[in-house]
């Protein structure tokens, strides 16, 4: 097994929501297990990191919208598009890969565009959306 990581744990920059920290944990941990098993697993583990990537996005997206609703973040539908967007670009993706099993194209989608993505979502979205949430919390 390689040890290349996409993401080290330690260095998620955190937001103000304990369950969004570990929400955003748990995403590169499953970031990096797919990473690897890109460059030395079967196909099937990557079938299966895949799928739990996936189920782990879903709800990890869908408690954030939750508390936009719960505390009403003005932002939301902005917020509540994106992900939306993402998890259907996902979906194909992951469609691709059941269907042609192109490493290098998912290699290349995860590392080019899901990883700079949730860097950039994290900084900006969940950051603000975890800021106006704790306020609105007390
Ligand atoms: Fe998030
Ligand atoms: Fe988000």
């Amino acid at each position: 097994m390689t040890d290349t990581l996409l993401m080290a744990t330690d260095q998620i920059p955190q937001v103000a929501l304990a369950f969004m920290n570990d929400d955003h944990h748990e995403a590169v941990e499953l970031m990096n297990g797919l990473n690897e098993a890109l460059q030395d697993g079967e196909d099937e583990q990557i079938d299966e990191l895949l799928a739990s990537f996936l189920d782990h996005n879903r709800s990890h997206f869908g408690r954030e919208e939750q508390h936009m609703r719960d505390y009403g973040f003005p932002a939301y539908p902005v917020h509540k598009g994106e992900h939306e967007r993402v998890l259907a670009e996902m979906d194909q993706m992951a469609n691709y890969w059941l269907t042609r099993r192109d490493r290098g194209h998912l290699q290349r989608y995860l590392t080019e565009t899901v990883l700079p993505w949730f860097n950039n979502h994290l900084a900006t979205m969940d950051t603000m959306t975890a800021m106006f949430v704790a306020r609105q919390m007390g």
